[in-house]
């Protein structure tokens, strides 16, 4: 069985990139699972609260994605880039940087995201790509999902009702465990 971490970056109840990460759990290939991981409760960040110790919120994010063989990243864009809260996140999940390898090292990303306007996160999902980057992860490039005026796209109780989203989810999820199945390099 394949185990993908999907994590939405926007903390709203009504949230679009939620209800794509919702409705992706339930569009994963056979032997595959997608388990849905939350930002909430990670703090903001802040070296005196490192220095400290790592909150337990991050400690427990960051043991979820080592028992995943991927990580599925949902992105809002917030003013043409990635939303504070989400790049927050993965801030913590860096600390402390000789964790980083064990982390992130090598470890199987994907991006995705949705938005009411008309570009569906194109630009904050390149925004990620520097900081996929950074943190050594090898990010899967074999699909692209951008939702677009995600508005029309879910219904009022968050539900992928748009037939052709369905679809390109489901084909984007396919070649993304595909991906995972490949052995590492
Ligand atoms: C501060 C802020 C900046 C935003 N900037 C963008 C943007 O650059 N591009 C875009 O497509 N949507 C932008 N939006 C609209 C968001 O895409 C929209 O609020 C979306 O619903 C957020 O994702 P969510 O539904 O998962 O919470 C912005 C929203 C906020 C609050």
């Amino acid at each position: 069985m394949i185990k993908v971490l999907g994590i939405s970056g926007s903390l709203r109840r009504g949230s679009y990139n939620t209800a794509l990460l919702r409705a992706a759990t339930k569009l994963m290939p056979e032997d595959a699972s997608l388990e849905v991981a939350s930002i909430r409760g990670i703090p903001l960040y802040d070296g005196d609260v490192e220095a400290q110790g790592i909150p337990a919120a991050v400690t427990q994010l960051k043991e979820a994605i080592v028992a995943a063989a991927g990580v599925l990243l949902v992105t809002p864009e917030y003013n043409n880039s990635i939303p504070g809260v989400f790049k927050n996140t993965i801030d913590w999940l860096s600390r402390p940087p000789a964790d980083i390898r064990r982390v992130f090292g090598g470890r199987r990303f994907a991006i995705i995201g949705a938005s009411p306007g008309a570009w569906g996160t194109v630009l904050s999902q390149n925004a990620w790509l520097s900081v996929m980057r950074t943190l050594g992860t090898q990010t899967w490039f074999g699909g692209r999902l951008m939702i677009a005026r995600a508005g029309g796209v879910f219904d009022e109780s968050g539900t992928l009702k748009d037939a052709t989203v369905e679809e390109h989810l489901r084909q984007f999820l396919a070649g993304y465990v595909a991906f995972l199945r490949t052995p590492a390099t």
